[in-house]
């Protein structure tokens, strides 16, 4: 008779700046058994944000480290890096975490930290991605998940959800149509990640070993095959 130990959770830190819905998302895959990680920390760089309250509510550890607190991006990445060491983790999830990180904190993580952004990348890298959107008149939009590489939003893209923008969309609708997209991409990549299923290499993401292609996996495509 063969047994199967059941998956051994990988743990995670997740960095927030501001509501956290990411996190919830996060969380609410991880209780209810879908996602094999135990969130060690979730860290954020603002004091007094909402992400906050959902992982004290959930009874996960939170730490703040403050960008104010530090007189360069070095210092404080220097800071932030020591405390999310402390909790030892597989791998480093930004969840809607707004700064901008120096080469070497990157490096330091490469392959074992994901980013979530509201757009289809590689279009619309960096902030005010939705009235971007709509100022260029794009027909579809959505969101992407990638590991973080030196290049900012331009690391290699795993999962990718798209929308359709309509003619009365309004900065405000369509964020809010995104981020439901992000709930479900997030926890899938993570989900992937877990189960050892997705690596990085070279600066390449394969899932089950094979090469994604550089706009990564359609969510939409994945979920008709499973
Ligand atoms: C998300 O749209 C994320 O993609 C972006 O910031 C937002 C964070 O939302 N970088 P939340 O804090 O997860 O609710």
């Amino acid at each position: 008779m063969t047994s199967t130990s059941p998956q051994q959770p990988i743990s995670v830190v997740v960095l927030i700046s501001g509501s956290g819905s990411n996190l919830q998302a996060i969380i609410d895959a991880t209780n209810s058994g879908e996602l094999p990680v135990t969130i060690s920390a979730v860290i954020s760089n603002r004091p007094d944000v909402k992400g906050l309250q959902r992982a004290q509510q959930a009874g996960i550890d939170t730490r703040v480290v403050d960008h104010k607190d530090f007189p360069d991006r070095d210092v404080f990445d220097a800071e932030l890096q020591m405390c999310i060491d402390s909790f030892s983790p597989d791998l480093v999830i930004l969840a809607g975490f707004m700064r901008i990180l120096t080469e070497g904190f990157v490096e330091h993580y490469t392959g074992r930290m994901l980013n979530i952004h509201p757009a289809l990348l590689p279009n619309f890298p960096g902030l005010n991605t939705h009235e971007r959107a709509l100022e260029s008149g794009v027909e579809q939009h959505g969101a992407s998940v990638h590991f973080v590489t030196t290049e900012v939003d331009g690391g290699p893209i795993v999962l990718q959800a798209s929308l359709a923008v309509y003619a009365d969309d309004t900065a405000e609708t369509l964020a809010a149509r995104v981020l439901e997209q992000e709930h479900l991409i997030f926890p899938q990549a993570i989900k992937w990640y877990a189960e050892g299923r997705l690596t990085f290499q070279d600066n390449h993401v394969y899932l089950d070993g094979t090469q994604l292609p550089a706009t990564g996996i359609d969510y939409a495509d994945d979920k008709a095959n499973n």
